[in-house]
């Protein structure tokens, strides 16, 4: 049995194959086939999720099984009952367990006490659905032919990350760009700079400290092919906003810095937006933003990851 926790849950070669698979689910929509008919997958949210809360609700019913939206509000969770007792009841029911909580440790102690695969569907520490998402979406641009997404086509390439450069899609794309040989630049204050978390989540897979962090966004943009932001207020540190917004306003990303990234590069964002802080209306509008794209490919990419962790039908 298999848990998606983090970026390098899956091979390189694996990352292929769920390429793959995406691309032709993409391909057949609602005629996917039922590849886990019958079964029920939990969703726990102890967060809000407009994305993935629906793409994985969409993507389950693509594929034959049904959603159980649990919220810790209304369960037993709530007054006290224990993460381990919680994880091994639900065992018996639901074939799956996907998790979207704030301490990554929450997630890692339902996939050690539980019996079934469990997805990460972000936490405090990293987003790797989103990452994947992100990656397809480049991938499907750069490689060759029509319908195609390799992981190949990624190395090489250049990534910058603006703004918050301690969160959890920064520490994603610090692992990704390590995992599938693409470089990663990122800029924000220096308060934010990219934490022990992400060194110790390469240290843990292996993976060389390759990342570049600076204070000054121009010189992290400079010829990237990718320029990548995410609010600067993330779920979970709304007591910091005043101080958060005035410190990262220089890391906003407007048309004027999107012009020192290379010719044809994208601008990218996990969403939700917000125009003004993070990212202009003019750049989210643009004809570099794929930030739609993105949202999609949420879908077709989780299907392809469902379906590599689902078992035999229960
Ligand atoms: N990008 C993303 O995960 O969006 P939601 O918070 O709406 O799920
Ligand atoms: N860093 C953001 C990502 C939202 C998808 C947050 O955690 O709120």
């Amino acid at each position: 049995m298999k848990h998606f926790l983090k970026v390098t849950d899956f091979s390189h070669d694996e990352v292929e194959l769920l390429f793959q698979n995406a691309a032709e689910f993409k391909r057949l929509g609602r005629h996917t086939p039922a590849l886990l008919q019958r079964q029920s997958w939990g969703m726990l949210f102890y967060k809000n999720s407009t994305r993935t809360r629906v793409s994985f609700e969409v993507g389950l019913n693509e594929l034959g099984a049904h959603a159980v939206m649990l919220s810790t509000g209304n369960m037993q969770l709530s007054r006290g009952e224990t993460i381990a007792d919680t994880a091994r009841v639900l065992s018996r029911y639901l074939s799956g367990l996907i998790i979207r909580c704030y301490e990554h440790s929450v997630l890692e102690e339902f996939a050690s006490a539980g019996t079934i695969p469990v997805v990460n569907a972000l936490t405090d520490l990293t987003h790797p659905c989103q990452l994947y998402a992100d990656l397809f979406t480049l991938a499907e641009r750069w490689s060759p032919g029509e319908g195609e997404a390799d992981v190949e086509s990624l190395r090489g390439r250049k990534v910058a990350f603006l703004g918050d450069t301690a969160c959890n899609m920064a520490n994603s794309w610090i692992l990704a760009a390590a995992h599938t040989g693409m470089e990663i630049s990122l800029a924000g204050p220096a308060e934010f700079a990219p934490s022990q978390a992400a060194r110790d989540l390469l240290k843990q897979a292996d993976l060389p400290e390759t990342f570049k962090f600076t204070t000054d966004a121009r010189e992290a943009v400079r010829g990237a092919d990718v320029v990548y932001t995410d609010v600067w207020v993330s779920m979970g540190n709304e007591a910091e906003e005043a101080a958060r917004l005035s410190q990262m306003q220089p890391y906003s990303v407007t048309a004027d810095l999107m012009a020192e990234a290379a010719k044809d590069a994208y601008f990218m964002h996990c969403l939700p937006a917000h125009a003004g802080q993070e990212v202009s209306q003019e750049v989210l509008d643009s004809s570099a933003s794929i930030i739609f794209d993105e949202a999609e490919n949420r879908l077709h990419i989780q299907k392809a990851i469902l379906a590599a962790l689902a078992g035999e039908p229960r």
